[in-house]
C-alpha cells in the first residue's frame, strides 16, 4: 500500500530525475563557468580589438586580459559588467591598471594601438599584478591569451 510518505519520495525522485535530464543538475565543465547563456571560449587567441567585444553589453561574456592571459570574469559582472566600479576592465588589457591600483581610463592602451609591454612599471606595481595575476588565476577560469594580431575569434 502506497502511503504519503511513499508518494511525497517518488515525487522528490521524479523531480531530481527530471532536473538531472534537463541539465539544471547536470556537473559543469569548469571552464563553463560564466552566468551568461552564451558558449563557453576554450583557449582563445585574442587581440585587443577582438577582446573588446566581451565587455558584457556587446556580448553578455565579460573577458579580461591579464599579463597576456585572458579570463572569463562573467561570473564577477558585479565588478565588470555595466556599472560596476571596475566596467572599464571588462574586455581589455587591465595589467597596467591592476599594476597601477587605478580602474581610470588613461591605465588602458587604446585596442587599436600595440600591447601594452608593461616595461616601466615600478617593483611595487611589479609585485601588485602579479599578486592579481595569482587573484584572477585562482577565481576565473583562463579561456585565452592576448596577441598582437593573429586568428582572432
Ligand atoms: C575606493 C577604493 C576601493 C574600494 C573600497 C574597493 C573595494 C573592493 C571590494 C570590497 C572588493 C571585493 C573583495 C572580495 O570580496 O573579494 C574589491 C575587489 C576588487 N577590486 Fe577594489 N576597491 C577599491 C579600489 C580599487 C581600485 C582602484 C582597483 C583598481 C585596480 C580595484 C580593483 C579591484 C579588483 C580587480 C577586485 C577583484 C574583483 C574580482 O574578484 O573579480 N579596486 N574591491
Amino acid at each position: 500500500m502506497i502511503t504519503i510518505t511513499g508518494i511525497i519520495v517518488l515525487a522528490l525522485i521524479a523531480y531530481f530525475a527530471k532536473e538531472f535530464i534537463t541539465g539544471g543538475m547536470s556537473i559543469s565543465n569548469p571552464l563553463e563557468n560564466s552566468t551568461t547563456d552564451s558558449a563557453p571560449i576554450v583557449e582563445g587567441r585574442f587581440t585587443p580589438l577582438s577582446l573588446a567585444k566581451f565587455n558584457g553589453t556587446d556580448d553578455p561574456k565579460i573577458l579580461i586580459a591579464v599579463k597576456g592571459k585572458v579570463y572569463d570574469v562573467s561570473n564577477g559582472a558585479s565588478f565588470y559588467g555595466p556599472g560596476g566600479p571596475y566596467e572599464n576592465f571588462a574586455g581589455r588589457d587591465a595589467s597596467r591598471g591592476l599594476a597601477k591600483n587605478s580602474f581610470e581610463l588613461d591605465c588602458l592602451t587604446p585596442t587599436d594601438q600595440p600591447i601594452d609591454q608593461l616595461k616601466n612599471l615600478t617593483a611595487d606595481e611589479i609585485e601588485s599584478l602579479d599578486g592579481w595575476e595569482q587573484h584572477f588565476e585562482g577565481k576565473y577560469p583562463l579561456v585565452g591569451t592576448l596577441h598582437e594580431n593573429g586568428d582572432s575569434i
